[in-house]
């Protein structure tokens, strides 16, 4: 079976390297030219623990590049749809590649013999399978699903930072589908990837679509609620947030992951997810109040650091004040949607003076803010002269800051979002979200 991956980006090439590099015969299919040119010189296009060793392993096994989505069709008994669906100008889902990449695949078909089985990895809204990629695909190749083609959605939940083993071991794997045969083709082809231990869970595609947003929208639900019981536990002398979470997460009903209290979740699949299904419940006349309330904690969180700084600072212009992590999370690169980008917005507006440092999202950083901020290149200097250093990002590097390490700060005031530091080892003003003073 020859498998095709259309849309190169984190999903797409992580998938095509592990598939590669396990020995199944891959194209990765991507219209930008430069992106397959940097791929095919066997560097990953961001950074990610692990990938770039997968994907020179397949590039010289089995792993093909190509610009050309004919090759794909043409070659590929599977192909899989792994493009972005990012979010508009309006906040709703961007269907603009999506319907390219289903358009192009059409075409293609048209003149061609293969019955691929066409597979949505991608994320889009329930319907979207059945109500827009496959009547596309339809018209374009004048062949029915079901005789020409099939297809089925099958979402992806893996998270950045953790790529290659997500797609190595999911903890789930969902495939919506009506017709059984096809459905049953790619649990095969699965099984021949995975130990017999992954589950599977086999629905309809609209199903299938919904629970990716209904298992987003419960991340990013856990992660409000713990940051709204932080709020509480900083105001309350001798709480930690962490110790409550600890002691919760016991509890098998509710489970310690995703309850680490801090900004806010960032990155280019919570916010955008929990937007797109608040405009998506609006259209088909259902409120969704809980939703809005996540989303309404999570920007809150900003507020909190920008009023610690005032009630600390007094006015903020012209404070130095150093940012220390860029990237949504740890082991990133990634900065969309990331709390950093967000804090150093309102920063500049209220005219701080900025200093950042993160150990792998400067270039994506400086390509945001250019010369408006200061970039450092090493740790410790930009915590000279600074009036309040911010903890942003939970990277490993900043656990390990010292007293010593503040020695040179103009005042010693450290906000720790992510508490990573502790409080008895530090002769500093030191606040941390979810620590009562
Ligand atoms: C998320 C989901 O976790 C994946 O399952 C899903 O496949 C992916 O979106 C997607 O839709 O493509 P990801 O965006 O890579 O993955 O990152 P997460 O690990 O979910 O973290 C998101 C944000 O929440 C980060 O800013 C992180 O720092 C924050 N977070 C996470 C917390 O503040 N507290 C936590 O306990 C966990």
């Amino acid at each position: 079976m020859k498998v095709g991956i259309i849309g190169l980006g984190v999903v797409g090439l992580s998938f095509a390297s592990v598939l590669g590099s396990k020995g199944f015969s891959v194209i990765g299919m991507d219209s930008d030219e430069q992106k397959i040119e940097k791929i095919n010189s066997k560097k990953s296009l961001f950074f990610e623990p692990k990938l770039e060793s997968f994907l020179k392993n397949a590039l010289s096994t089995s792993l093909e590049i190509s610009s050309d989505v004919q090759k794909v069709v043409k070659n590929c008994d599977l192909i899989f749809l792994t493009v972005g669906t990012p979010k508009s100008k309006s906040g709703f889902i961007d269907l603009s590649m999506i319907k390219n990449a289903s358009k192009n695949i059409g075409i293609s078909l048209r003149h061609s013999s293969k019955k691929p089985i066409i597979v949505v990895k991608s994320t889009v809204i329930p319907g979207t399978t059945a109500n827009v990629i496959k009547p596309l695909i339809e018209k374009m190749s004048r062949k029915k699903a079901g005789k020409g083609f099939e297809i089925i959605a099958n979402p992806e939940f893996l998270r950045e930072g953790n790529v290659i083993s997500d797609t190595l071991k999911p903890h789930l794997v969902v495939i919506g589908g009506s017709n059984s045969n096809s459905v049953n083709r790619l649990k095969k082809f699965y099984r021949k990837l995975y130990d017999s231990k992954i589950k599977f869970m086999i629905t309809n595609t609209q199903t299938a679509e919904m629970i990716k947003y209904a298992n987003n929208s419960f991340l990013a639900t856990k992660i409000s609620f713990i940051n709204q019981i932080s709020s509480l536990c900083q105001s309350i002398p001798g709480i930690s947030i962490d110790e409550v979470a600890e002691g919760i997460g016991v509890d098998p009903r509710i489970g310690r992951l995703f309850l680490n209290a801090g900004p806010g979740y960032g990155g280019s699949c919570l916010p955008k997810d929990l937007e797109t299904i608040i405009q998506f419940s609006s259209k088909i006349g259902v409120n969704p109040i809980l939703l809005k309330a996540v989303q309404q904690v999570n920007d809150l969180q900003i507020k909190q650091i920008i009023h610690l700084l005032e009630k600390n600072l007094g006015t903020i212009k012209n404070k130095r004040i150093t940012i220390l992590g860029l990237s949504f999370k740890e082991n990133s690169d990634d900065v969309r949607e990331s709390r950093s980008i967000e804090l150093i917005k309102i920063l500049l507006k209220k005219k701080s003076k900025i200093t950042v440092h993160d150990p792998k999202a400067m270039k994506n950083t400086e390509a945001i803010f250019k010369n408006k901020i200061t970039y450092a290149d090493s740790l410790l200097k930009p915590l000279d002269n600074c009036d309040c250093v911010i903890i942003m990002t939970p990277w490993k590097i900043y656990t390990k800051l010292k007293n010593n390490s503040f020695k040179n700060m103009k005042r010693k005031l450290i906000i720790d979002t992510r508490r990573i530091l502790s409080r008895k080892n530090l002769n500093a003003e030191y606040f941390a979200l979810g620590m009562g003073n």
